[in-house]
């Protein structure tokens, strides 16, 4: 019998212009697997996370990254994965991605590593998958190996770490609202009009840049979002308002986090993301929303064991 314990990060995706590409890993909130190896065959999974998640473990995002792993690696056995710490699914943090990042992190462990890093973010995404009904990357990627990540391409999957710079903060909120990030991806319309798509490259070139360089005011810039967020504002209550009053706050952009409801906020200072963090809080409150609000740093640390 062989036997590991898993932490995954959360995450937030898109940082604005870059759908489906771009994403980052955030400290400390995070999912926790214990996952267990014995001989024979099959999946067991139990939640004792307190967050509620199907009883059927065809709709778990664990059974077909386990699947996967066995196909990629030839392997076969019985796995048993205890869910133990669970991020709130439909909170637009990455939840379905860090049960899958910790899933295929924990099989590559109690295997030995036979997979590549690349390969593990590729089991992953089967998780996101079943959750999203599409293969994205853009959450898993940054689970996996932790920071800032750009997904090049998907065919091959070709993704590149980016530099963290030191003074990048992001106040998240996650107001208690249930966005499915299948519904959020079913409403985007299938062709961009020219002009916007010339305005997000522009902002993905920019935002790239802007983290090379360490020049936080144009990773600011450039987090705009011509793409998805024209339509799924919509499920975020009073979002330009919000929007305008983080800005006053002195903070350098507002986003949906991934496919929302979360909303993020970057900051160069600390002590700005801690304001931003009130008034997210504020406005949620005001409007009898209940809310989780984190101000948290990048974490340069992805998927790992814990004891
Ligand atoms: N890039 C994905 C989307 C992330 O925006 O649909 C889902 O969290």
């Amino acid at each position: 019998m062989k036997r590991v314990r898993v932490f995954a990060p959360a995450s937030i995706a898109n940082l604005g212009c870059g759908f489906d590409i771009m994403g980052l890993a955030l400290d400390e909130v995070g999912d926790i697997l214990e996952m267990t190896l014995t001989e024979g065959d099959g999946i067991t999974i139990r939640n004792d996370s307190g967050v509620p998640l199907p009883d059927d473990i065809e709709q778990n995002v664990v059974t077909p990254v386990i699947r996967k792993f066995f196909e990629m690696t030839g392997n076969k056995a019985h796995v048993d994965v205890v869910i133990q710490q669970k991020i709130y699914p439909g909170s637009g943090i990455g939840s379905s991605s860090a049960s899958s990042a910790a899933a295929a992190f924990g099989m590559n462990a109690l295997y030995g590593e036979p997979l590549s890093e690349e390969d593990v973010v590729v089991c992953a995404m089967e998780g996101e998958n079943l959750a999203s009904g599409g293969y994205h990357a853009d959450n898993a990627a940054p689970a996996v190996m932790g920071g800032i990540v750009l997904i090049r391409g998907y065919e091959p999957l070709d993704v590149i770490k980016l530099p963290v710079p030191g003074n990048f903060y992001c106040s998240v909120i996650h107001p208690k609202l249930v966005v499915s990030t299948k519904e959020a991806r079913s409403i985007l319309p299938k062709q961009i009009p020219l002009h916007d798509a010339i305005a997000q490259w522009g902002n993905v070139g920019g935002l790239v840049a802007g983290l090379c360089t360490g020049d936080i005011a144009l990773v600011g810039r450039a987090m705009k979002d011509a793409v998805a967020e024209p339509y799924r504002k919509a499920f975020i209550p009073g979002f330009d308002e919000l929007r305008e009053k983080i800005l006053e706050t002195g903070a350098l952009a507002m986003n949906i986090a991934g496919s929302g409801p979360s909303v993020f906020a970057l900051a160069k200072e600390s002590h700005v993301a801690k304001r931003a963090g009130v008034v997210l809080e504020e406005h949620f409150k005001a409007l009898g929303i209940g809310y989780e609000c984190y101000v948290v740093k990048v974490s340069n640390k992805g998927t790992r064991m814990i004891v």
